[in-house]
């Protein structure tokens, strides 16, 4: 029973192999050039003699080795491959002045239908690559405590940066919440006052508020934020996403470099979303637009919180990464929200905000060590897979996958990815969509055409291979009304009996078939399908003997049934060599102990062996004496 049963799985095991290795071979025939060059897999033979006679055009279509060995020359075969051009392909460079870490970055494609086609992409982040950093603070009143400590913060924060790189702007926001009820009292007096108790001073509520642009005035930073003065509101959830919005699409007011994208984001409190305007008689969904005005105030009272899936946008398209440094108590509530937003990592903030600092360089080599490549806006019938390499000892990630993906790069370390595209169908004109890294603004452009049609350059308009009747284009006859045929040789039948008369001349004899069965017949010829040829359609070119799954053991060719064998092979499916090579070279052919069959030594008995050198039953006879 074991036995059976290994041996089973075994035969089930090389069935698999098999079958695996056969799949991506093939072509299914189309009539036309043009249909064929569709087919993944095909190519198209032009010559104009190809066919024989009853053969149809489809025979014309066929995996390129095919046509090969079924004898159409080279320059006759249509099956367009190109290559991509590489049309800006800059090496990878750290120098500051001409900053380079994708390669390539723009790449036209050629591409066949369902013919996938590759190309490498490589990326090092630049070392000392410039960096903006933007925090946005949370001002309501329970961040009192953390104010001083970010007072002192600018100082710190370059200073840490400045480990990574030598250009680091800092630029600072607010936010706190919408002016409206239920989230900010409407009583006057609490109004322009809104602390808990009289004895605070706090500044008016608002959505969100640009106070520093980006900039490397270390100084201008301190005195700005000294200048804050606490607010407070009436619900513990705050305007964030208010603010995340405004500062990642307010391109211009917030002053965002194309260079290393931060965004700080601190609170000791959770989050209002999409929806919760309502409360407040708030409806219209947010724009994902910027609405600063003069001085750089948002009046959130207009548009609704905005959705996650906008800020997962915004924030993706403008490059930037976002860094929620929060505390304890709502850790939770940010990590799931992280999880919906590309790009961000939420570090746990004290409640005095003593280790932002620490944080910040943290998050940002987190952010750093995480790499991501993916495309965007690619036609919808081209499929864009990848495969990373992100280190070279740990050899390659063999699966093909939806993005490039590395995680814990290292600086300084190059990774690699290999991206395939495979289209589906024929694309009207040129089209070009972006490779993009998380986080960075280089973008690698690639455009992609379509080989769909056929340029055989043989036209010839009432051809003499047509009779002088049809156009000839890629080696076929396309006919004058009313005629028909390979070369437009008849004339389409007047009336019935003719038909019929014409009819007979499609049957080998009186009892056959008409075409044998195989094809249809026009005007007293026969049109074969399939492999079929002949002028009754009585021959196949695919039914010969095979050997090793090959039709004619690939040694020869299929001729009406019958192989007709290469030069050194004989043999019904030309599965026999004649030559004897393998039989040994030197002396006698199999040592003179056996015969040389197809070149194979067939030992005489009691010897054995590749030569048949070796003797069998050696012991037995040596007993004897
Ligand atoms: C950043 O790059 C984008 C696209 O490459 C460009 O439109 C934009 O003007 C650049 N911004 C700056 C500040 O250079
Ligand atoms: C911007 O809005 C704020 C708050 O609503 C207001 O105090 C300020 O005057 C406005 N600035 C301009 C230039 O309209
Ligand atoms: C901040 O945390 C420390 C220790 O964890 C605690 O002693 C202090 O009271 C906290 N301050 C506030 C304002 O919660
Ligand atoms: C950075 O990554 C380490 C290891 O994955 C993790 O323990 C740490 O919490 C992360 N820090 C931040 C701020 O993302
Ligand atoms: C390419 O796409 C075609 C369908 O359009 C599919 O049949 C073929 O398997 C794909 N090839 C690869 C390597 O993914
Ligand atoms: C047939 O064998 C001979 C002798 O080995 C060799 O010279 C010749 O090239 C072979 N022909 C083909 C078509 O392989
Ligand atoms: C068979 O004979 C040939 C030539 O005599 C020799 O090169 C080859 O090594 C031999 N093979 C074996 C398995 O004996």
């Amino acid at each position: 029973m074991v036995g059976i049963f290994i041996l089973g799985t075994f035969l089930l095991y090389c069935v698999g192999q098999k079958q695996i290795q056969g799949v991506p071979q093939g072509c299914v025939s189309q009539p036309s050039c043009s249909a064929c060059l569709r087919s993944p897999g095909c190519a198209w033979c032009k010559h104009k003699d190809f066919l024989k006679s009853g053969e149809s055009s489809e025979r014309r279509c066929d995996t390129a080795e095919s046509l090969r060995t079924r004898r159409c020359e080279q320059m006759d075969i249509i099956n367009p491959r190109l290559d991509p051009v590489f049309l800006k392909n800059n090496d990878l460079s750290s120098n500051s002045d001409n900053v380079v870490q994708l390669k390539p970055q723009n790449l036209l494609f050629k591409l066949r239908v369902g013919v996938p086609q590759t190309f490498n992409v490589s990326f090092k982040r630049a070392e000392g690559y410039p960096i903006d950093l933007y925090y946005l603070m949370d001002l309501s009143f329970s961040m009192k405590d953390d104010l001083d400590t970010i007072k002192n913060l600018g100082q710190d924060i370059l200073s840490a940066l400045k480990k990574v790189t030598q250009k680091v702007r800092i630029g600072f926001g607010s936010f706190v919440d919408k002016v409206a009820l239920p989230y900010v009292s409407q009583v006057k007096a609490k109004k322009n006052n809104p602390c808990p108790n009289r004895l605070n001073i706090c500044q008016p509520a608002f959505s969100f508020q640009n106070i520093l642009r980006l900039t490397e005035d270390v100084d201008e930073f301190k005195t700005r934020v000294s200048d804050q003065i606490i607010s407070g509101n009436l619900d513990s959830p705050e305007a964030g996403f208010d603010a995340i919005m405004q500062a990642a699409v307010c391109q211009s007011v917030i002053g965002w470099n194309n260079v290393t994208r931060i965004l700080v984001y601190t609170s000791d409190d959770t989050f209002h979303i999409a929806g919760d305007g309502r409360l407040a008689g708030i409806f219209e969904p947010h724009d994902g637009m910027c609405h600063l005005n003069g001085t750089g105030f948002y009046d959130g009272t207009k548009y609704d919180y905005p959705s996650v899936g906008q800020l997962a946008r915004v924030l993706a398209a403008n490059n930037i990464q976002l860094i929620f440094a929060v505390t304890e108590d709502s850790v939770a509530a940010y990590k799931a929200l992280s999880k919906l937003i590309p790009q961000s990592v939420v570090g746990v903030l004290k409640n005095d905000s003593s280790n932002v600092v620490l944080l910040i360089s943290e998050a940002y080599s987190n952010l750093s060590s995480t790499i991501l490549l993916e495309h965007h806006e690619a036609p919808s019938d081209l499929d864009v897979t990848y495969k990373s390499h992100c280190t070279p000892e740990k050899g390659d990630n063999t699966h093909w996958q939806r993005r490039g993906e590395c995680m814990n790069v290292k600086l300084n370390q190059q990774v690699n990815f290999t991206v395939s595209l495979n289209i589906s169908t024929c694309l009207k004109e040129k089209q070009t969509f972006s490779l993009k890294l998380q986080g960075i603004s280089e973008t690698l452009k690639v455009s992609v055409e379509t080989l769909c049609d056929c340029d055989c350059q043989d036209r010839e308009e009432q051809s003499s291979h047509c009779n002088e009747i049809g156009t000839l284009t890629c080696g076929i006859c396309s006919c004058d009304e009313g005629h028909l045929g390979q070369r437009c040789e008849c004339e389409r039948p007047k009336d019935m009996t003719s038909a019929e008369s014409m009819a007979a001349t499609c049957r080998q004899d009186n009892s056959s078939q008409l075409c044998s069965g195989h094809g249809s017949c026009e005007c007293g010829m026969c049109m074969c399908q399939g492999t079929h040829r002949g002028n009754f359609c009585q021959c196949d070119d695919n039914s010969c003997a095979r050997h090793n799954n090959m039709l004619c053991g690939g040694n020869g060719q299929c001729e009406c049934g019958t192989c007709k064998c290469n030069a050194n092979y004989t043999g019904s499916a030309c599965d026999c060599s004649t030559l004897t090579d393998q039989c040994g070279t030197v002396g006698k052919l199999c040592n003179g102990q056996g015969t040389c069959q197809c070149n194979q030594c067939q030992c005489n008995k009691d010897f054995f062996g590749i030569n048949c050198s070796k003797i069998a039953n050696a012991c037995p006879k040596f007993l004897l004496y």
